[in-house]
């Protein structure tokens, strides 16, 4: 591209150039012959020789006219008739060409030929008086000294046409690698960084275009950071989490075979206590499997039908009732109106359980949770509220994620992985709606859910 810009403009001035050159000699060379002729003109009246005088001077400046230019000089009289020839090959023959005629008119022609290289001149012979034209000189010259020298100087114009070609090719090709180092550093730093070798940032600023790829590319490594540094939490968390109760199994196992005699009634607590334990494990897998299966979120692992909102509802609250009741807590369901809408049973019983159950777990012994039900043309609404514990602000924005507990301690001792809000967030989410949380420390917390009617794949 930078080479067609450099060398076009080089090719049009070469043409013009030599163009002009061919016309300007032209010109000079037939302006020289045309004076040259118009003072022979002069002597041929004053020396009488269209009357037939013969004039040794005339003769000799006729002779040194078709030396000097190698041409041949004709002189037409009146009559058409030709009376001088300087190739001695056409004289007393009658030459009425077009240029001949044409300069008894009074004007002289000139034409240039340039296939076959040579000037053709007409001139006038004027009488004293310059009225009338009495003769006319005709001469051709020949032009391959102009042909000659033209071809020199379009040699001369390739050579240096070839010299600029060589010389952009190499400023191109040198300017081409330097305006495109800082990009070749760029791609360098990205490899580094991709591969590993380097953790650093990427700053690549000579360009703005260079600035701005590794603004992007910050960007990204920090997002990508970000997603690493979560899986490696979230894989931590899963193998403390699963670990803690196996080593209480072997604690308990372990104090059980060191002793030698174990009374009944001691090997029966034991035997419970790691049967909780291996509940909670087995609660603990069964919540991860859930989220595996919610973060291949695809269509098809939605098992769609249209089902009794209230009566669903209703069953998890049954189930649940039993906990309430323990810590003398008030469960109420108010329905008010009929909903039907297409869900996912299994995941959307898993959601209502789990922010019932945290609802009835975080509450205040004598506490209350409400659960209201609703809809409009498009969606229905679920609302949990209870008069538990609350949850502080800070903390707020983290509930959904996994593995998070507000109080670690207190939770461990009501017993939670974590894992319930962020099951519960990922089942609404997969039926296209929406979950949000408000709460006020100490007073209690409410769970809102909307979830559209019609299920849309
Ligand atoms: N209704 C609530 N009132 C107060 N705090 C709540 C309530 N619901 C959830 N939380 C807080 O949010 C945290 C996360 O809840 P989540 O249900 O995800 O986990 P969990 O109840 O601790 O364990 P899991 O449900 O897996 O058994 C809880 O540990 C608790 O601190
Ligand atoms: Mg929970």
């Amino acid at each position: 591209m930078a080479l067609a810009v450099g060398i076009i403009p080089c090719m049009i001035l070469r043409i013009v150039l030599l163009g002009n050159y061919e016309e300007r000699s032209v010109a000079e060379k037939s302006a020289q012959i045309q004076n040259q002729c118009t003072i022979l003109g002069n002597q041929l009246i004053s020396s009488g020789y269209l009357e037939g005088k013969t004039s040794e001077v005339v003769d000799a400046e006729l002779t040194q006219l078709s030396n000097i230019y190698s041409g041949r000089v004709m002189i037409v009289d009146g009559q058409f008739e030709i009376i001088k020839d300087t190739y001695d090959m056409d004289e007393r023959k009658i030459l009425a060409s077009q240029s001949i005629i044409e300069c008894f008119k009074g004007k002289g022609t000139s034409h240039y030929d340039g296939k076959n290289q040579y000037i053709e001149v007409t001139v006038p012979v004027m009488d004293q008086e310059a009225q009338n034209v009495l003769g006319v000189i005709l001469a051709s010259v020949s032009t391959d000294s102009i042909a000659d020298s033209l071809e020199v100087y379009r040699e001369k114009a390739n050579i240096m046409l070839m010299t600029i070609v060589l010389i952009l090719l190499i400023v191109v090709a040198f300017c081409s690698g330097k305006m495109m180092r800082p990009f070749h550093r760029l791609s360098d730093a990205i490899d580094a960084v991709t591969e590993g070798y380097d953790s650093g940032k990427i700053e690549e600023n000579q360009y703005s275009e260079t600035e701005k790829i590794s603004e992007s590319v910050n960007k990204m490594l920090v997002r990508w950071k970000k997603v690493d540094d979560s899986r490696q939490e979230f894989v931590s968390n899963v193998s403390h989490e699963l670990k803690t109760p196996l080593t209480s199994m072997k604690v308990l196992a372990d104090s059980l075979l060191a002793q030698g005699d174990v009374p009944a009634e001691l090997y029966k607590e034991f035997m419970e206590d790691i049967t909780e334990e291996i509940e909670r494990e087995d609660k603990i897998i069964n919540d991860l499997l859930s989220l595996v299966k919610m973060d291949k979120t695809s269509a098809n692992t939605m098992n769609v039908t249209s089902e009794n909102i209230n009566e669903l509802v209703e069953k998890c609250l049954k189930r649940l009732q039993p906990i309430a009741a323990k810590a003398n807590i008030e469960l109420v369901l108010e329905s008010f109106r009929p909903v039907s809408a297409e869900v996912d049973e299994m995941k959307f019983s898993q959601a209502v359980t789990n922010l019932v159950e945290n609802a009835i777990k975080y509450n205040k012994e004598n506490g209350f949770v409400h659960v209201s039900l609703n809809a409009d043309h498009k969606y229905f609404y679920l609302k949990v509220e209870d008069s538990g514990i609350g949850i502080p602000e800070d903390a707020i924005d983290h509930i959904f994620e996994r593995f998070y507990r507000v109080d670690k301690s207190h939770s461990r001792e009501i017993g939670g992985t974590g894992l319930g809000l962020a099951i519960a967030r990922g089942a609404v989410i997969m039926h296209r709606g929406a979950i949000k949380v408000y709460s006020e420390p100490g007073e209690g917390t409410t769970f809102t859910v909307r979830i559209p009617l019609t299920y849309v794949a």
